[in-house]
């Protein structure tokens, strides 16, 4: 039992360490199949966003779902036939967006063929579930309107010209270079089409301190395992590519804070059911990530933004 604990400590002390330094597609993949048990205990769902949090909303699960509906009416999938969902996580959001929108087709790509998986067996049970937390009785054919595929953002098996939306939901900020996914976003979009991405950035302000740079986020890596990108550089990144932005919203005051309060408001609850899992260290460090990620955003150097870019 003993060596098994030291083990199981190494390991996830050598994952938290990987995800920090080194962060390649392979730790990605370890780090989500590790800890996404996690994100269910603390939320109780399958979505992997950090959530949108106005007065109305009480738990994780119900600023996820909104987040959800607000990356879709951001991105006016009202108006799209054909949606490619880069970084789907377990097809949550798709699911959302197929009940909303019934001119939706989507594609989800993950680089996680264990999200993958469990999507599918998630769909295959969805009429008799209600374990996904999105009522689905009316979205019928799921089969004929979800498809799944398991590839890296880099590299996508989609022929050009093909799809009239593209979505990195949160998901953008692991995508190495990431000037690989904008050209294959750019290549997959037909004339007109929209590249929409929400994700954490640093901002401005954080070049002034040497923060930028992952080793100074700290503990603040923890909850943030990714890249670092600003605004500026997709930006530039996306005008190299031709494409046209259209209006950047800054959404950071109504993600971090109001998560991190629920986390303390709750700990206690959450502490005690993630301890049955997972070791208490990896609590107390979630915990003084939450802390850090709060005072980050509170002193703005970090954001979250929702990106929207045209293909002319
Ligand atoms: C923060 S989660 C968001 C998932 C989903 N959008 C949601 O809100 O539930 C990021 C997702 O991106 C996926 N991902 C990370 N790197 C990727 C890559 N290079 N190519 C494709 N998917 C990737 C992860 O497996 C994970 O599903």
């Amino acid at each position: 039992m003993i060596i098994y604990g030291t083990i199981l400590l190494r390991s996830i002390l050598g994952l938290i360490i990987l995800s920090i330094i080194r962060r390649n597609e392979h730790d990605i993949v370890n780090v989500y199949d590790t800890f996404s048990n996690l994100m269910r205990i603390a939320t109780g769902g399958k979505l992997l966003n950090f959530g949108y949090w106005t007065k109305d909303i009480t738990n994780p699960l119900q600023a996820q779902i909104q987040l959800t509906k607000l990356f879709a009416i951001y991105g006016s999938f009202e108006k799209a036939q054909t949606l490619l969902d880069v970084g789907s996580g377990f097809s949550i959001p798709a699911l959302h967006w197929i009940h909303s929108y019934s001119n939706l087709k989507i594609y989800c790509l993950n680089i996680s063929l264990k999200q993958l998986k469990s999507a599918n067996s998630d769909m295959d049970r969805i009429h008799h579930s209600k374990d996904v937390n999105v009522d689905l009785s009316s979205s019928g054919n799921l089969g004929h309107r979800i498809f799944h595929i398991n590839s890296t953002s880099t590299s996508i098996p989609i022929r050009n010209e093909s799809v009239d939306r593209i979505a990195a939901f949160e998901s953008a900020q692991h995508f190495k270079p990431i000037a690989q996914f904008i050209h294959e976003s750019k290549r997959i979009l037909m004339n007109s089409g929209q590249l929409i991405m929400a994700l954490p950035v640093i901002t401005n302000k954080s070049n002034l301190m040497p923060f930028s740079k992952s080793y100074n986020l700290g503990i603040l890596a923890v909850t943030w395992a990714s890249e670092h990108y600003s605004v500026n550089m997709l930006e530039s990144l996306l005008l190299k590519d031709d494409f046209e932005l259209s209006n950047i919203e800054y959404i950071g005051g109504k993600i971090y804070g109001p998560l991190a309060d629920f986390y303390i408001q709750n700990r206690d609850r959450l502490r005690s059911e993630i301890t049955k899992e997972y070791p208490k260290f990896l609590e107390i460090i979630l915990y003084k990530s939450m802390v850090k990620m709060k005072l980050e955003s509170d002193r703005n150097f970090i954001d979250y933004v929702l990106i929207k870019a045209i293909k002319r």
